[in-house]
Formats: C-alpha cells, sequence, structure tokens
C-alpha cells in the first residue's frame, strides 16, 4: 500500500540492460520528479573499492566505503568527491564488479539510508532491482521492466560504442547471462519480480512506447489512490 503522507515512489526494477535506467529518467523528467540511480551507487563502490586494491569479498571494508564515499548527482553527471567519474562508472568491469560485491548484505545495508534521502517532494522514480522489495515497498507504481537477454545485450552493445568503449557481442550475452543468474540467485535482496508489479517486456517496444505505458499506469494508480 502507498503511504500517502510521504513523496509518491514509482520503483523500476529489472535485469541488467533492460532499459530501465533510460526509462526512469524520462517519466521522472516528464513528472519532473527526482531520480534515483541505484545501480550507479554500486557502481561508484565499485570503482572507489578498485581504486584502493580491496577485493569484491571484502564485505567488511566495501561497507565502510559505501557508507563513507562522498557522491553527488549534478545536472547528470555523477560525482565521486570532486570527480566526474559518470563515463568511468559505465564500464563493463566496474558494472560485473558491483554485482559482485552487491551480494553482501552489509554492503545494501550502508546503501540505504543515501538512497531513502532521494524521496523528496513531489516524488521519486526510482530504478535498480530491489527498488519495490526492499526500498520503497510502498511505492505507488512497481514496474518490473524486461526484454529477452538478445535484446539488452544488443542495447547494451550499441550503448558501449556510442560512449567509444569497444565491445564484443558474445563476451556481452555471456556477461549478461552471468550477471542476470548472480542478481537472481544472490540470498540478499535478489533481483525478483516483487508483489503488486506489473511486468513490462521492452523487447519489441521503442523507449518512448514504454515511457508512454508506464506514465498510463501511473496516471491510473493515482487516480485510484486520490
Ligand atoms: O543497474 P546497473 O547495471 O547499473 O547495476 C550494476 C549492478 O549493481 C547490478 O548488476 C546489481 O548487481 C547491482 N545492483 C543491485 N541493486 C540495485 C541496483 C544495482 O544489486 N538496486
Amino acid at each position: 500500500m502507498s503511504d500517502s503522507s510521504k513523496p509518491p515512489v514509482i520503483a523500476i526494477d529489472g535485469p541488467t540492460a533492460s532499459g530501465k535506467g533510460t526509462v526512469a529518467a524520462l517519466v521522472a523528467n516528464a513528472l519532473g520528479f527526482h531520480y534515483l540511480d541505484s545501480g550507479a551507487l554500486y557502481r561508484l563502490v565499485s570503482l572507489a573499492s578498485e581504486r584502493e586494491g580491496i577485493s569484491t569479498e571484502n564485505a567488511s571494508f566495501l561497507s565502510k566505503i559505501a557508507a563513507s564515499m562522498l557522491v553527488s548527482f549534478q545536472n547528470g553527471q555523477i560525482m565521486l568527491g570532486n570527480e566526474d567519474v559518470s563515463d568511468l562508472i559505465r564500464t563493463e568491469k566496474i558494472g560485473r564488479r558491483a554485482s559482485k560485491l552487491a551480494v553482501h548484505p552489509e554492503v545494501r545495508q550502508a546503501l540505504v539510508r543515501l538512497q531513502h534521502d532521494f524521496r523528496q517532494n513531489p516524488g521519486l522514480v526510482a530504478d535498480g532491482r530491489d527498488m519495490a522489495s526492499v526500498l520503497f515497498p510502498d511505492a505507488r507504481l512497481k514496474v518490473f521492466l524486461t526484454a529477452s537477454v538478445a535484446a539488452r545485450a544488443e542495447r547494451r552493445y550499441k550503448q558501449l560504442i556510442a560512449k567509444g568503449f569497444s565491445a564484443n557481442m558474445s563476451d556481452l550475452l555471456l556477461d549478461l547471462t552471468a550477471r542476470d543468474a548472480r542478481d537472481s540467485s544472490r540470498g540478499s535482496a535478489p533481483l525478483i519480480v516483487a508483489e503488486g508489479a506489473i511486468v513490462l517486456d521492452t523487447s519489441d517496444l521503442s523507449i518512448d512506447q514504454a515511457v508512454s505505458q508506464v506514465m498510463r499506469w501511473y496516471e491510473a494508480s493515482s487516480k485510484s489512490s486520490a
């Protein structure tokens, strides 16, 4: 049940490269809501810990980094301290490390407050794996956005090439499959279709179609909760 005393939340969860980041940011923009890219937080822990040579197994050190890193989101840029790391955190290597360190409950716990702080008026669109199940179980709308592995690998390929990174389709397919398996099978906050979530398969949808669908569902949920 959505708590009407708090700013409304639209939770958009789904597997890697499902397009949820793009859709979530556009929905947030259309509604004038805040936007939480929770995956970026795990990627920031990944980058900061890699720089300090910390293994993805070292849960206690990783959670210290997660709790103490200075993160800010400024005009679409992701800052770690004074450094713009927006592109650095998008590499496959950093994403893979992020998915390994995200299995530790201590690391996840260390990022909870930071994520809850994004819930501010007039509302929040939050994208990740556990937005509906763990962080915002009272979200007004819960969407599980997915697409076939082939469609996701192709999107990720285009994204990486557009950013000037090198990419290989068969490596991407293997990597996405491994990451899906790790994210879905972990004991702590696994990727699941949360209770009350609506599944949106975007394999054959354009971004605009996916955004319009989420907006229609949100309008309907706002009417029914008024
Ligand atoms: O969404 P993105 O690919 O940027 O996320 C990177 C990794 O961070 C994911 O593979 C997942 O393991 C982890 N993650 C998570 N919970 C979230 C968001 C991301 O475990 N809410």
